[in-house]
């Protein structure tokens, strides 16, 4: 099968669905296992039929059955390698589809999903449940129809050669069953337990990789070194648990099973002694049954192992179902994607609420084509939940948020982002290199012209210099998350990421919170050039930048409380007013402060 060609589309997410789906495979596994068993069984027969001959009146022709011995345990060997081959595969490729099915659907997950399931959990779902569900496809279903098989192969030749020895030796068989069953119950409690130890430790392991400056900031290294080493400790525990059962069931097993081992030799060994002419059994009908029996004990091992791989395997597909049948808060809409946009984004009546929690409230206002407006607010007004709103990242209310008149839910999401290009406002970067962080929408990020296009862009969001004096420039690998960086740069290197998708309709969220006011002037430049060809939306709580934008909107709990331009709402002395007010004494104040030091040096 293609690997790269998972379908799009409605993938099977049941496990009776993926089984059907890999049916070829389990059908060529199921008829290799029974030829290498049938294999097996004549190799039985053969030894049989060359140890008679050995003891028989012509042992010299024993090298014929043997020859055939040969030939099947070649035969029986291809076979067993092909069995395991096509079963295990159709385990794999499960896993690698179900994985890559996982992702899609976390694409297509909402906020609203990952409120309830932290990171965590969904690693240790894409990671240790998926295997478990590989497991049970692979391993599971092959050991379950190998049991099959090797029983009624084995049983064959035991109930031929003498069916009053082959009854008496399987008399411990139900306890065989009995004690692996048991068994396989408390290894899927410990295994579960273990599972469970090394989430539990994974967790605080992240924790503390993902807070490290905190931790170290606070001096908190011994305690948090103290927490990761109870973690640490409880896996090492439950791994041990675990070991001590699983080291422990074959030797149980071997044990009772040895009862039937003593009662074939005692009972066997009579019924040789007395050989075939006086209702015994031959020499080569001893070394069989010998064989087919010996044969019969792993598969009785396996039984319960490949029970409880299949019921560990149920549990993580459960879990996997948490995610594939959550269901998308955003989703596709009907209209095909336009031919062309003009930029024009109009929001009418926009309310929108985190569950019982009114966030925002009949927000209207327009932005006509190559227009810029400021969203100003202070903290906590919605801004950056319209913003989000504005790019369907969140629920967008229906027939709230238009693009040249069209409802942005009617349209397909990939045409709705393939227009508006969003800064968010806690700037993510990814673990590469910075080209890589800016170019990410591009189609291929290393080609020349996306190289030209990166640096522009970082020279428009001011970082073009600073990204030049990383060690290794623009293929620095800024870390995980970026923590190479300072806090300005990584706004200014995701604004850049937002610049070069040269979107109609640009949206920034508070991008310059963190940069000192004479880059702030420049990005404002930048921006303003900007809004000079695309429709521009600036999410941002100083005046100084809402007053480079043609109109502004003043967001207060929600609601949209003043609306003009910059002059005009100064004039109207509102709360723009007032901020501009407060902001305007701020800078002197910092102007005074600065001053002394002007005059020292
Ligand atoms: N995912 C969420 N679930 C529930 N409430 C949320 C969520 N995100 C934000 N809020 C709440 O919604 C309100 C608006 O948040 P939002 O982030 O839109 O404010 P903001 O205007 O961007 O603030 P800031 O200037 O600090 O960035 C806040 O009170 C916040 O606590
Ligand atoms: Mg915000």
């Amino acid at each position: 099968m293609d690997r790269t060609e998972v379908k799009e589309t409605a993938y099977p997410t049941t496990l009776r669905a993926q089984f059907r789906r890999h049916l070829p495979q389990y059908l060529v596994g199921t008829l290799t296992l029974a030829v290498f068993q049938l294999a097996m069984n004549r190799i039985d027969w053969q030894s049989k039929a060359a140890i008679d001959r050995v003891f028989g009146p012509d042992p010299a022709t024993a090298w014929k059955p043997a020859a055939v011995m040969l030939a099947l345990a070649l035969g029986a060997f291809l076979a067993r390698v092909a069995s395991r081959w096509f079963m295990f595969n159709a385990g794999r490729d499960a896993e690698y589809e179900l994985r890559h099915e996982l992702l899609r659907k976390l694409h297509q997950l909402g906020s609203a999903f990952y409120r309830k399931m932290p990171a965590g959990e969904i690693m240790s779902r894409s990671t240790s449940d998926l295997q478990q569900v590989r497991m049970l496809l692979g391993f599971g279903v092959l050991n379950l129809a190998n049991v099959l098989f090797a029983f009624a192969s084995a049983l064959q030749v035991m109930l031929r050669v003498h069916p009053g020895l082959a009854l008496a030796c399987l008399l411990n068989l139900p306890l065989v069953t009995v004690i692996s069953r048991s068994v396989s119950r408390g290894l899927y409690l410990r295994m579960r337990d273990n599972q469970a130890a090394l989430g539990r430790m994974s967790d605080v392991l992240q924790a503390n990789l993902a807070g490290v400056r905190v931790v170290r900031s606070f001096a908190l290294e011994d305690r948090e070194r103290e927490r990761f080493e109870a973690e640490n400790r409880a896996y090492l525990d439950a791994s041990l648990a675990l070991a001590r059962l699983r080291g422990s069931l074959a030797p149980t097993i071997g044990a009772v099973a040895s009862i039937g081992i003593l009662v074939f030799f005692w009972y066997g060994s009579t019924l040789l002694l007395r050989g075939p002419e006086h209702g015994g059994i031959s020499q080569g009908a001893f070394f069989a049954f010998w064989s087919a029996f010996a044969r019969m004990t792993w598969p009785m091992i396996a039984v319960g192992f490949a029970l409880s791989v299949v019921q560990r395997g149920r549990a993580g597909f459960a879990r996997l179902r948490d995610v594939f049948d959550a269901e998308p808060e955003v989703v596709d809409g009907p209209r095909p994607a336009p031919a062309r946009v003009e930029g024009e984004l109009s929001v009418e009546h926009l309310s929108f609420r985190y569950g019982a929690r009114a966030v925002l409230d009949d927000v209207t206002f327009r932005v006509a084509p190559g227009q810029s407006l400021a969203i100003v607010g202070r903290t906590g007004s919605g801004k950056s939940t319209l913003a989000m709103l504005l790019a369907r990242l969140l629920p967008t209310p229906p027939g709230a948020v238009r693009i040249d008149g069209v409802d942005v839910c009617e349209l397909p999401l990939q045409a709705v982002r393939a227009v508006l290009g969003y800064a968010q406002q806690d700037a993510f970067l990814f673990s590469t290199t910075v080209s890589r962080n800016i170019g990410f929408a591009l189609d291929d990020a290393e080609s020349g012209p996306a190289q030209a296009r990166v640096r522009e862009a970082a020279r428009e969001a001011q970082v073009l210099e600073e990204a030049a004096l990383l060690p290794e420039g623009f293929d620095t690998v800024v870390g995980e998350r970026g923590v190479q960086l300072s806090g300005g740069q990584k706004q200014r290197i995701a604004l850049a990421r937002a610049l070069v998708w040269e979107p109609t309709i640009l949206i920034l969220d508070d991008p310059l919170s963190a940069v000192d006011a004479k880059t702030e002037g420049a990005i404002l430049d930048a921006i303003e050039r900007q809004a000079a060809r695309r429709t521009v939306l600036l999410v941002t709580h100083r005046v100084a930048a809402a007053a480079r934008c043609d109109r502004i909107v003043v967001l207060d709990e929600g609601k949209v409380v003043e609306q003009g331009t910059h002059d005009e709402l100064v004039e109207a002395g509102g709360i723009y007013a007032a901020f501009a007010e407060e902001q305007k004494m701020a800078s002197e104040l910092e102007e005074l402060d600065a001053a002394p030091e002007v005059v020292a040096s």
